[in-house]
């Protein structure tokens, strides 16, 4: 068999499509004929049905004529669709050809009975195109073959709305015929059953372009990219035909990658180099038309325009073939006979089809290897795949008489198209063009849609869905222009609307759609199951997956042979992915919605069963599947696990994956189970809201509901988070007392369950305010009720706020000895702590403890390490997404920075810690007097005193206010050095208040520092 697509000789007999219901992208084709009803009264009823029987079967054989399927009869007409069962890429333009050879054809024999019985006859015809449901429908679903969709009553509506003898369309089916044909806008008109006002076009005739390139050409081609080394084989090849060398390459590819438009770049440089360039093209619905693309050639040849008049054709024929050789008068009657000008004076012998042909073949061969023949050529012949069988065998001639001729010719064709040929070619290549690189890709999109800064983000999408396909590429930006959210012109468009969800173009899904309907049967199910699977599939998942849809080795080697999935990894296992995103959209596409659920239900279970320890980090993948299958209870639980797996080391994912928590649980009805998730995952939302940031208003939202629910199912666990998380947490305006306050009941209401996980957890998270507060003693008590109550393993109350909450214990501890100005035994103990963070997985606690030993160097006078730790810090923290964690670990650089004296360094790294933080958080926290202390610092440390009074005394009036008695020795003692720097006003006073409270609470290091300072103020007075 040399062609796989001969399938589409036999669209019609619906047998061989498998019976399961898909969604398809059609046209819909409405046509009736109408007589006049009161002469048919006195008619003869059977004379009556003759008529109309021809007339139904004048409509029939056009739609089968363009390869569609008739629907039904439909009493008085018929309805057909172009594109089902068997998709095609241009079944719009099919179903419109149809329609001008049924207006023919009607008309032809509505003359004929007005003539003959005074009947007057004519037909409407309505298309529309767009999706359908299409698939037997019945008992069984083993009923008719029918299409079933919005599509089909519109195309209904045309057809009623057209009048007698004239063809209307939608613009859908306009947007996807134009140029093909010629239309004609009636305006919009109010349909009933659409939404919105429906433009119609009146179909007029055959348009001017005949291939996808020609209509590129009218809306102005984009720049031509790429392609060097493929123009250098081209531009090698002509060298050797014009050497006499006679030669043939092939250029083969996917649809839209490129063919056409490279051979056409090539032939614009041959003419320039005076080449001749003679081309010709088989058309999709073409098959059935013997001999198309050769006529096409010829007409070419002799230079034959449409409108030429027969005596004129024929002498441009016998002129020039009589120059070449003027033993070709012999062989004219054939020439005039197959281009359609039969010579009256000279009529062809009677000889049959066959012998025709093979004359035929034989004219062309010679006119190819003509004596007289001077003149190089190029012809340029392109869609073989489409090539009917009587140009395939020409073809196939005419390359094997090539040798020692000065003609190249070039062809393109699909990769699914299998030559007959080539095997007695002298000297045939072939190029196999690939998708244009990214670089290319870019520049190709720059082209089209030009530079503005608002479309940086587009590349890489576009990149992305295309893979490089430059076809692809133009139709979507085209889609999106006609979406709305790209506005402007041609290379100069601007982005004004989001792009959340990028669809498939009409255009490119009809392409796409018809590939993957020319998959053997096995193979479609297959690659449909895949699509569902993922965008990488592993095998035996797949297998799994496709057990009763048709897995086999064969099925997979087809769908790789014919480049809609590759290898991407062999081994352990093989993983196979698709080459092309949008070919796999438009598999999922076409599936129905049972159908997809059925097979994601499927997957989920797949990837259960054959990853047991892998389902930490699958989950969130298993969870979407379950979705997808409409199994929200499961899909609930596995979100949450997946939620628990990101944690706090992808908090982003988790904050997400918890809002999908709820919105799911909140889908099901109530029970105990869905109440808990409902409740939790809330709660788990707040608790990366001090991290990340939330709206005021989502915060309230969440407490409010998750309060409601807590309360009425008696969920102490919940209502004691909740208590800490309202008023216990990290980046509220509010005073220490309150913070503590709301801490302490946290805790209690945590005693009161009884549940030393959620004991450990809440002490652990609600420690922190005692630290702000400077209270190191309670903060060192809670450290150690931590400690003792979690035991040995350090697991406990792992999670819930704080990732290891021992760990947190044991840096909390170590933050007080430092305070306390024993330093070595601080560093042990922070030591301590990071390591069983780093052990427990908990990053945070481990950035946290890291930038409190960077200033614990500093302390020791170790300013240098310290800053380097305070970076690497940084640096590892930078990738988790945390704001808090990144803000305070960039203050710590900042703080380390200071120490060291790179004052100018310090100084951009608290403005980007007070950015960070600032952007997300609506909220100042406690930790903004800090940063405005070594802000401060940083301003008096680069000359800029005046400033960092203003910024001094912001943060002593912040760190008063809400008693963040930790922080407030040292914003006293920053503004003490400011104002020591302007001449020393105030600068005393300062440096008093900040020495009383550090040594009330035991700030024994920062005394130290602060009674240095005043004591240089002292010097530098008594100097
Ligand atoms: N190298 C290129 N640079 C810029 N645009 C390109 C390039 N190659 C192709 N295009 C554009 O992409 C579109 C598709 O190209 P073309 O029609 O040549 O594809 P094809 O491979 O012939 O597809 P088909 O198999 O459907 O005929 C055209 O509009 C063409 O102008
Ligand atoms: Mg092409």
């Amino acid at each position: 068999m040399w062609r796989r697509g001969v399938r589409f000789e036999c669209v019609d007999s619906a047998q061989r499509i498998e019976t399961d219901a898909e969604r398809k992208q059609v046209t819909v084709l409405f046509a009736d004929v109408k007589g006049s009803m009161d002469l048919a009264e006195g008619r003869d009823p059977e004379q009556w049905r003759r008529i109309m029987q021809r007339f139904f079967s004048i409509l029939a054989e056009a739609v089968h004529r363009f390869e569609g399927t008739v629907d039904k009869f439909t009493g008085d007409g018929i309805m057909a669709v172009f594109g089902a069962p068997i998709a095609h890429e241009d079944h719009a333009r099919r179903a419109c050809y149809a329609a001008l050879q049924m207006l023919d054809d009607v008309a032809e024999y509505a003359a004929e009975l007005r003539r003959g019985e005074g009947l007057s006859f004519s037909t409407r015809i309505g298309l529309d195109s767009g999706e359908v449901v299409a698939g037997a429908i019945g008992e069984g679903g083993d009923g008719e073959y029918t299409a079933i969709g919005h599509t089909v009553g519109l195309a209904q509506r045309m057809e009623a709305l057209a009048e007698p003898g004239k063809a209307y369309l939608t613009e859908a089916t306009a947007e996807l015929a134009h140029g093909f044909l010629q239309l004609e806008d009636l305006g919009e008109f109010e349909i009933k059953g659409a939404s919105r006002p429906v433009r119609v076009f009146e179909l007029a005739g055959v348009g001017a372009a005949r291939s996808r390139l020609d209509l590129s050409r009218e809306r102005g081609f984009s720049r031509f990219v790429g392609r060097d080394d493929e123009m250098a084989t081209l531009e090698a090849a002509l060298e050797r035909a014009l050497a006499g060398e006679g030669t043939a390459v092939g250029v083969v590819a996917e649809p839209g990658v490129g063919k056409s438009r490279l051979c056409y770049e090539f032939s614009e440089r041959a003419q320039g180099r005076g080449v001749e360039v003679f081309e010709a093209q088989a058309q999709a619905h073409g098959r059935e038309i013997p001999f198309m693309p050769v006529l096409q050639m010829l007409r070419a040849y002799f230079g034959i325009a449409d409108d030429d008049p027969e005596r004129i054709v024929r002498e441009k024929i016998a002129g020039r073939a009589l120059l070449l050789d003027p033993e070709f008068a012999e062989e004219l009657p054939f020439l005039f006979d197959f281009l359609g000008v039969p010579d009256p004076d000279r009529p062809l012998p009677q000889l049959s089809a066959e012998a025709r042909h093979r004359a035929l073949r034989a004219v062309v061969c010679r006119l190819i290897r003509a004596p007289n023949r001077r003149e190089p050529i190029v012809t340029v012949i392109e869609d073989l795949h489409w090539m009917d069988e009587g140009s395939e065998t020409l073809l196939g001639e005419l390359l094997a008489s090539l040798e020692g001729t000065q003609t190249l010719a070039l062809v393109n064709f699909r990769p699914e198209y299998e030559r007959s040929w080539g095997a007695d070619v002298a000297d045939y290549r072939e190029i196999e063009l690939g998708p244009l690189g990214s670089g290319d890709t870019r520049e190709l999109l720059r082209d089209l849609a030009g530079e503005d800064p608002s479309l940086d983000g587009l590349a890489g999408l576009v990149h992305e869905r295309t893979a490089g396909n430059p076809f692809f590429v133009e139709e979507i930006v085209r889609d999106l222009v006609e979406a709305g959210h790209l506005e402007g012109e041609r290379g100069a468009y601007r982005l004004v609307r989001p792009i959340e969800e990028a669809g498939v173009p009409a255009s490119v899904q009809t392409v796409l759609a018809a590939r993957i309907d020319r998959l053997e049967p096995a193979s479609k199910r297959l690659l449909q199951a895949a699509s569902v699977a993922g965008k990488e599939v592993g095998e035996r998942t797949l297998a799994l997956v496709a057990a009763d849809q048709g897995h086999d080795e064969e099925a997979v080697r087809e769908l790789i042979a014919a480049g809609f999935l590759f290898e991407l990894e062999l081994y352990p296992e093989r993983v196979l992915a698709f080459r092309h995103p949008l070919t796999r959209e438009v598999a999922y596409g076409t599936q129905l919605a049972e159908q997809r659920a059925a097979t994601h239900a499927a997957t989920a279970r797949a990837l259960i069963e054959l990853n047991p320890d892998r389902q930490g980090e699958l989950a969130a993948l298993i969870a979407s599947h379950l979705e997808s299958a409409g199994e929200e209870l499961e899909a609930a639980r596995w979100t949450a696990r997946a939620a628990y797996w990101a944690g706090h080391s992808r908090p982003r994912d988790a904050m997400r994956l918890w809002a999908t928590v709820t919105r799911l649980a909140d889908g099901i009805e109530e029970d105990e189970e869905t109440a808990a998730l409902a409740v939790s995952s809330r709660l788990l939302q707040l608790d990366y809201a001090w991290r990340l940031g939330m709206k005021r208003e989502e915060v309230a939202r969440l407490e409010a509901e998750a309060g409601e629910i807590a309360t009425r199912i008696g969920d102490l666990r919940s209502l004691a988070m909740l208590r800490l998380l309202r008023s216990g947490r990290p980046g509220l305006e509010q005073s220490t007392d309150e913070w503590i306050a709301g801490v302490e009941d946290a805790n209690r209401i945590a005693d009161e369950s009884g549940d030393d996980y959620l004991r450990v957890a809440i002490r652990a998270a609600g420690s922190y305010a005692y630290l702000c507060a400077a209270d190191f003693v309670d903060f060192e008590r809670t450290a150690d009720e931590v400690i003792e109550l979690a035991g040995e393993d350090g697991e406990t109350g792992a999670g819930i706020v704080i990732g290891s909450p021992v760990a947190w214990a044991f840096t909390a501890k170590g933050i007080v000895l430092r305070e306390g100005g024993r330093l070595e035994e601080a560093a042990e103990l922070l030591e301590r702590g990071l390591r069983m963070a780093e052990e427990h997985g908990d990053p945070e606690t481990a950035s946290w403890t890291r930038g409190t030993l960077a200033l614990l160097l500093g302390a020791r006078g170790e300013a240098e390490a310290g800053v380097a730790l305070a970076r690497r810090n940084y640096e590892l923290i930078e990738r988790l997404g945390d704001v808090f964690s990144r803000s305070l670990a960039l203050g710590n650089v900042g703080a380390a920075q200071v120490v060291a004296g790179e004052y100018a360094e310090a100084l951009d790294s608290i403005e980007a810690s007070e950015r960070i933080y600032g952007e997300a958080m609506e909220t100042g926290d406690e930790l903004e007097a800090w940063r405005g202390s070594i802000h401060a610092e940083a301003l008096t440390g680069t000359g800029r005193a005046e400033e960092a009074i203003a910024v001094a005394s912001r943060a002593v009036a912040v760190a008063r206010g809400r008693k963040l008695l930790w922080s407030l020795p040292l914003c006293l003692q920053a503004l003490g050095r400011a104002r020591a720097v302007t001449g020393g006003d105030g600068a005393r006073e300062a440096f008093d208040e900040a020495a009383t409270i550090a040594a009330d609470t035991g700030a024994l290091v920062a005394l130290g520092a602060i009674e240095a300072d005043r004591d240089a103020l002292t010097a530098g007075a008594a100097g």
